[in-house]
């Protein structure tokens, strides 16, 4: 199974997926409303100190994983018990492929909604003088169930053909042309965006740190979210480490990749608050916020159209490149799993007629279901706010007292340090710390100060 593994010919082809699978709706989508939620400056502040310390050791224990045993997570885990005779380890990576499934689910849902804005761009273009208003397509879209499943739908399938085709052929080529198509584009807006009157507003709110806003989810929120951004806890970064080459540092690619999407983020906040706080009636906690400000900023300047038809391109691309990560978690699991060899085709259909059933719940969440709230929460919103603030945190933890307990230092130690690179030896030491102290001891104590908020609300 291991020689027959695909690996990538380039580096640059493990940057491409694992940068590609951490960069995408989390960051321009899920980033600014739980900003919003948690009251801005000191919520960043705490989110980027956070990513760097807790997000990226996972990560880096993560790929070590993967890059040591050249097996997807639940082989990777059984690997994990069978050195170390603990039985819960493989049921750490059990649980984290089911997720993956889950939050596949819900994540075709929204990237249906990419999908809904894109067409409604190239209507738009092609027939123009519509009376095609933004906010209004977003109304139609929220109201019709069934049109956000199929959405939905033609999301699932185009993955399944992608994770079908296997790891070289079906990745490697086409996604290099679009992320520096993307980042020139968001660079653009921002600079428009940035212009707006509100800008000096916005700019106090994001990056002074007011900590009385801060609640006691907060903490909790910005791991979960970390969590989700990164792709840590779903073991989807187990398989990328399985498919890096021997000669790749892992540390290094894990600091690139925590770099390179904690920027973004930060970006996707700076684009979307100036035109929120200009269009003073969008609730900054929606999570269709990002839904409810671009496409009407778009709208209003010259060339906008086009513009909006290139910049929905590219979100749906990253959609898409994100929910390949996901996808190509639970094929690799499937295949690696069978002793008879399930086809890659075949899993990945099973995976997704099972994640489209689950989306149903999202897709009717505004519609069919909007009677069914919580808190003034629809059920869409619950599933985000569950499954990221409450599961995947528990994922994470038992991701990484797995590896921690359950790989040995010998190979921990291979996977870290490089013999060219001092800073690997001086890092080595906190790494270790990290991951059997500091990282699980934040988001046990994050998960009860959002336990005890339930109770002093
Ligand atoms: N990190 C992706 C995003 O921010 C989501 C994702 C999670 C992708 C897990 C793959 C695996 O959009």
């Amino acid at each position: 199974m291991v020689a027959k593994r695909g690996s990538w010919r380039t580096r640059f082809g493990f940057y491409l997926l694992a940068i590609g699978s951490a960069c995408g709706l989390g960051n321009l989508w899920r980033f600014p409303y739980v900003v919003g939620e948690n009251g801005g400056g000191a919520f960043v502040l705490l989110y980027v100190f956070m990513a760097l310390t807790v997000g990226l050791p996972l990560l880096i224990a993560e790929l070590s994983l993967g890059k040591s045993t050249r097996q997807s997570v639940l082989m990777a885990t059984q690997k994990l018990t069978k050195d170390s005779g603990i039985k819960a380890f493989v049921w750490a990576g059990r649980f984290s492929v089911l997720l993956s499934l889950v939050v596949f689910s819900y994540y075709a849902v929204i990237s249906g909604w990419v999908l809904h804005f894109l067409s409604r761009f190239i209507i738009e273009i092609m027939f123009p003088g519509d009376t095609h208003h933004a906010s209004a397509s977003l109304a139609l879209l929220m109201k019709n169930g069934s049109l956000q499943w199929a959405l939905a739908s033609v999301h699932v399938l185009l993955t399944i053909v992608v994770v079908g085709k296997g790891v070289q052929e079906g990745l490697e080529k086409w996604i290099s042309y679009m992320m520096p198509l993307f980042a020139a584009l968001v660079l653009l807006l921002l600079f428009r965006s940035a212009s707006l009157p509100s800008e000096t507003e916005v700019l106090r709110f994001l990056f002074y740190p007011d900590f009385s806003k801060l609640t006691y989810s907060s903490l909790i929120h910005a791991i979960g979210h970390i969590f989700f951004t990164l792709s840590v806890g779903f073991g989807t970064l187990v398989t990328f480490g399985s498919y890096m080459r021997d000669e790749d540092h892992v540390p290094t690619a894990g600091f690139r990749v925590t770099l390179v999407d904690t920027l973004i983020s930060l970006v996707a906040v700076m684009l979307v608050f100036p035109i929120a706080f200009q269009a003073s009636n969008v609730p900054l906690t929606d999570p269709a916020l990002l839904f409810e400000t671009l496409p009407r900023f778009l709208m209003e300047f010259r060339g906008g159209l086009l513009f909006g038809l290139l910049f929905f391109s590219c979100l749906y691309m990253a959609a898409l490149n994100a929910s390949i990560g996901l996808m190509e978690t639970i094929v690799s699991n499937l295949v690696d799993s069978q002793k008879k060899r399930l086809v890659r085709t075949r899993a990945s259909w099973v995976a997704g007629a099972v994640a489209l059933a689950l989306a149903t719940i999202p897709a009717f969440s505004s519609s069919v279901f909007r009677n069914v709230q919580i808190d003034g929460k629809g059920l869409m919103e619950l599933m985000d706010s569950i499954l990221i603030n409450w599961i995947l945190p528990v994922a994470a933890l038992g991701l990484v007292i797995s590896i921690n307990w359950g790989m040995s230092e010998k190979e921990k130690a291979s996977q870290f340090i490089a013999h060219d690179r001092f800073v690997s030896h001086s890092m080595y030491p906190h790494w270790k710390w990290a991951l059997r102290w500091y990282a699980p001891g934040f988001i046990i104590f994050g998960m009860l100060l959002q336990i005890l908020g339930l109770f002093l609300k």
